[in-house]
């Protein structure tokens, strides 16, 4: 059996009522539950197989949300956060259990997946899945020579950590000596794509996510600029993650 939810909050997530809106609607009898008046809003539901009408109108819940936000500097990967604001406080969603899958630090850019579903969040997360995270990076250069095989052989940062094997691809060199890259790592640990290029002596100097697994930053999303996601693009990473954590 699914998870029950109350009255007043499926209205709330479900039909934008607040929760005096909701109290009010279902003592005048406007709410109804499998074509039956219901006039408690505390009354425990099943949101994906309850019937809920509002004024006879049914009223849809999609259980999961999903958004794609290019997120701007200068924003917290949390939910909550008591100097910086948060990349959840960008979504505009009725949803109140959003939360971003996976972290960039403050002064990175780029893809962040926003939702509610844990379990995609955990399977995407979960260090087993190895899912390829792709990043745009301008570092100061020069660049060592042997960098992409120190990256491709799994390399050791400053404080011992071990990495996994990483793809270094290189693009523009600046004038300044600064070096525009691809990097793809395998792993989510902290700092980490900072860390494997200050281990070769050379800076981030920008930061940004193109790609996570099969999803790609749309590039029409500015930075702070979100979308949800569609079907085809939720379809891919739940496939991706299975793939990735078959044993
Ligand atoms: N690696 C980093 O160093 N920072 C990020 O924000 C993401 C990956």
């Amino acid at each position: 059996m699914g998870k029950t939810i109350r009255l007043d909050r499926f209205l709330a997530e479900a039909g934008g009522f607040t929760r005096s809106q909701a109290k009010e609607a279902a003592r005048k009898g406007r709410i109804a539950v499998n074509g039956v008046p219901e006039r408690r809003p505390e009354r425990q539901i099943l949101p994906e197989t309850d019937l809920v009408t509002a004024d006879g109108k049914p009223l849809s819940y999609a259980r999961c949300e999903y958004y794609m936000l290019n997120k701007p500097a200068g924003t917290v990967s949390a939910t909550e956060d008591g100097r910086y604001p948060t990349v959840v406080s960008l979504i505009e969603s009725r949803r109140k259990d959003l939360f971003p899958a996976g972290r960039l630090d403050l002064d990175t850019e780029g893809l962040l997946l926003i939702t509610n579903d844990g379990e995609l969040a955990h399977q995407l997360l979960s260090p087993r899945s190895h899912v390829d995270k792709t990043y745009f990076a301008r570092v100061r250069g020069p660049l060592p020579k042997d960098a992409e095989t120190r990256f491709l052989s799994g390399m050791q940062l400053e404080d011992g950590t071990q990495v996994m094997p990483a793809r270094l691809e290189r693009l523009k060199e600046e004038e300044s000596s600064c070096q525009q890259v691809y990097l793809t790592i395998q792993e989510g640990k902290f700092h980490q794509v900072k860390r494997m290029f200050e281990a070769l002596g050379c800076p981030v100097l920008y930061l940004k996510r193109m790609s996570m697994g099969p999803l790609q930053l749309d590039p029409a999303l500015a930075p702070g600029e979100y979308r949800p996601l569609t079907e085809e693009e939720v379809t891919m990473l739940k496939n991706c993650r299975k793939r990735k954590t078959k044993p």
